[in-house]
């Protein structure tokens, strides 16, 4: 095993993978890495139309990049992106959780409806997509990897206003450890990887949409992260899909169950 080159310990030639979420941000990031790497890749994301432009995109540096519009929180999607994916790919090698919501509210103006929303999108999906995915690879018999982005909010609080958020981040890392347990028998590596803050859409949308009596509140708590990463910068989408293109490739050939913080080092300080 030690004697496996490195450009070849590195490859993904031959592999297949669901990107949830890879329309943008730290989806797409990681996307650009594993087609980059060889796999070849299905965006699964409820934006069709970015995901088709993504997709479009990355297919004109030759590589093999697909679409399909799916709620990963619901059932039947979930089974029509495996299907989809079986269909037009041959199969599935590689599935990474990144679709995820982060919607800023205060507990005490939180509605059931507010809190089951995050937790559909962020934590049914990776249940979900987990079971059936799973289900093929034990089927297809060559093991698989599966990655869940969780965030440093899995560990320690960033801000307040996020509270379901972090529910829904510590149940994923939960889920995680336990799935890792139950598929290791079937070769199925599951692992997490946490970032910090990151620069996506998603993050600028959160200050766009602040209702404007908390914006305020919101642009000092965003300061206040901002000067506590030892780094004295966000991370980049690619720093997030290097680390995906590590643990999804055979470098991280002996991990699973573990989760890998990427955060300019926030959790110090
Ligand atoms: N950006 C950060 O600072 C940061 C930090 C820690 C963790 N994360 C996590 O990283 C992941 C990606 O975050 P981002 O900042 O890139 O977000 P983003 O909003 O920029 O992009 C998220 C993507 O997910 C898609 N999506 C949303 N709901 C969906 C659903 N129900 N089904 C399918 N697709 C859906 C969106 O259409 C979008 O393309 C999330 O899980 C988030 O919690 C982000």
């Amino acid at each position: 095993m030690e004697n496996v080159p490195l450009a070849q310990l590195i490859s993904l030639k031959g592999k297949i993978a669901i990107v949830t979420g890879g329309a943008m941000g730290i989806g797409r990031g990681i996307v650009k890495r594993l087609a980059e790497a060889g796999a070849k890749v299905l965006i699964a994301d409820f934006n069709h139309e970015a995901a088709q432009k993504t997709a479009k995109e990355l297919q004109g540096n030759g590589w093999v990049v697909l679409s399909i519009k799916t709620d990963v929180g619901n059932e039947a999607d979930v089974k029509k992106m495996i299907e989809v994916c079986q269909e037009a790919l041959g199969g599935i090698d590689i599935l990474v959780n990144n679709a995820g919501i982060y919607p800023p509210e205060p507990v005490a103006k939180m509605s059931g409806e507010d809190f089951e929303k995050v937790m559909h999108v962020n934590l049914r999906s990776v249940f979900l997509t987990t079971k059936y995915v799973s289900e093929v690879m034990k089927q297809q018999g060559r093991g698989g990897k599966i990655i869940n982005i969780t965030s440093v909010d899995a560990i320690h609080p960033s801000m307040v206003g996020l509270a379901h958020y972090d529910a829904s981040k510590h149940g994923v890392w939960g889920f995680t450890k336990n799935s890792a347990l139950e598929l290791a028998k079937d070769k199925i590596w599951v692992n997490a990887i946490a970032p910090g803050g990151i620069n996506t859409p998603g993050v600028a949308a959160m200050q766009g949409v602040a209702p404007q009596a908390d914006a305020e509140t919101l642009k000092k708590q965003t300061e206040a992260f901002m000067a506590k990463i030892p780094m004295g910068r966000m991370g980049e989408p690619d720093e997030i899909g290097k680390v995906a293109l590590f643990l999804a490739s055979d470098l991280a050939s002996y991990m699973t169950g573990e989760q890998v913080v990427v955060d300019g080092g926030v959790l110090l300080s």
